[in-house]
C-alpha cells in the first residue's frame, strides 16, 4: 500500500478505496518536540485498541470522527480527512504547559473546561494561538471554529464521564479535526494515553505519556493499566 504520511507514532496508508485510509500504530515514543525518543514495545497495539474504543464511543454519542473499524492489532481503518493544522486541547485540571504558562499549580481543578488552540507546525514548535490567529493563518473557515470548539467540549463531556466510570480522571487531552469525505467536520488522529493525561482516581498515579516525559515509571505499564480499567468496566 502507498504510504501517505509517516509521523512520530503512526503511519497513514492509502487503500483501494480513495475515501478510506489505514493508520498503522508504531511503537515509538517521543516527547519535547521529539528531542526525547524511545522504542516502547507494544505501545502501538495498546494505543490502537484504546483509540478504537474511544472513537466507537464517540460515534455512539453522535460525535463525528474518522474511525471505521480496527482491522488488526496495529491497524485502524478510517475515513479520509483533510486535516486542519490546529491542535485543540481541553483541560479539566491544571497540568503540563498551562502550569508553566499561567503559573497555576498542578492539580488545580478548573471551574469549567479550558479550551486552547495550538498551531500544528513543527518548525514553530506548535505555538499557542487564538481564534483570530486561526483566521489570519486560514487554518479553519470562520464558521467551523465555533463548531470545532463545541465538538471538543462535547468530546470532553463524553470522555470525562466514561473514564470516571472506569476509575480514571481525564485531566486534559489534545484533539485534531479534519473534513471527512461527506464534507462534515470530524475528530481525526488518535485518542490515547499519548494524547490524554489520565490519572488513577484512587491513587492519583499518572498513567499517561508523562511517565515517559518525566521518567515517572514504565510507560507501557501505565498504558496497560488504562486498558485493563476500561475492559474491567
Ligand atoms: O503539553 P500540554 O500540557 O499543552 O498538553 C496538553 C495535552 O495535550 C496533554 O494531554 C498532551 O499529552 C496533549 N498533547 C498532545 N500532542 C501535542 C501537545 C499536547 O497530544 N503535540
Amino acid at each position: 500500500m502507498e504510504k501517505l504520511y509517516e509521523g512520530k507514532a503512526k503511519i497513514v496508508y492509502r487503500t483501494e478505496d480513495p475515501d478510506k485510509y489505514l493508520i498503522y500504530f508504531k511503537d515509538e515514543a517521543t516527547a519535547f518536540d521529539a528531542t526525547k525518543r524511545s522504542h516502547v514495545e507494544g505501545k502501538g497495539i495498546i494505543n490502537n485498541t484504546i483509540s478504537s474504543i474511544l472513537f466507537q464511543l464517540l460515534w455512539e454519542k453522535g460525535i463525528k470522527n474518522h474511525y471505521i473499524q480496527k482491522v488488526s492489532d496495529r491497524e485502524m481503518l478510517v475515513w479520509r480527512a483533510e486535516r486542519f493544522d490546529v491542535e485543540v486541547v481541553v483541560r479539566n485540571v491544571a497540568a503540563g504547559s498551562i502550569t508553566k504558562r499561567l503559573g497555576i499549580p498542578e492539580g488545580t481543578v478548573f471551574p469549567s473546561p479550558v479550551v486552547e488552540f495550538f498551531y500544528k507546525n513543527d518548525q514553530l514548535r506548535d505555538p499557542l494561538i487564538c481564534e483570530d490567529h486561526i483566521l489570519l493563518l486560514n487554518l479553519l473557515p470562520k464558521e467551523d471554529i465555533g463548531k470545532v470548539k463545541e465538538m471538543a467540549l462535547e468530546v470532553n463531556r463524553v470522555l470525562s464521564l466514561f473514564f470516571e466510570e472506569h476509575g480514571i480522571r481525564l485531566v486534559d487531552f489534545k484533539l485534531e479535526f479534519g473534513r471527512l469525505p461527506d464534507g462534515s467536520v470530524g475528530v481525526i488522529d488518535e485518542i490515547s494515553p499519548d494524547t490524554c493525561r489520565l490519572w488513577d482516581m484512587r491513587t492519583g498515579e499518572k498513567l499517561d505519556k508523562d511517565r515517559f516525559r518525566f521518567d515517572l515509571g514504565d510507560l507501557i505499564e501505565g498504558y496497560r493499566r488504562v486498558l485493563e480499567k476500561l475492559h474491567r468496566g
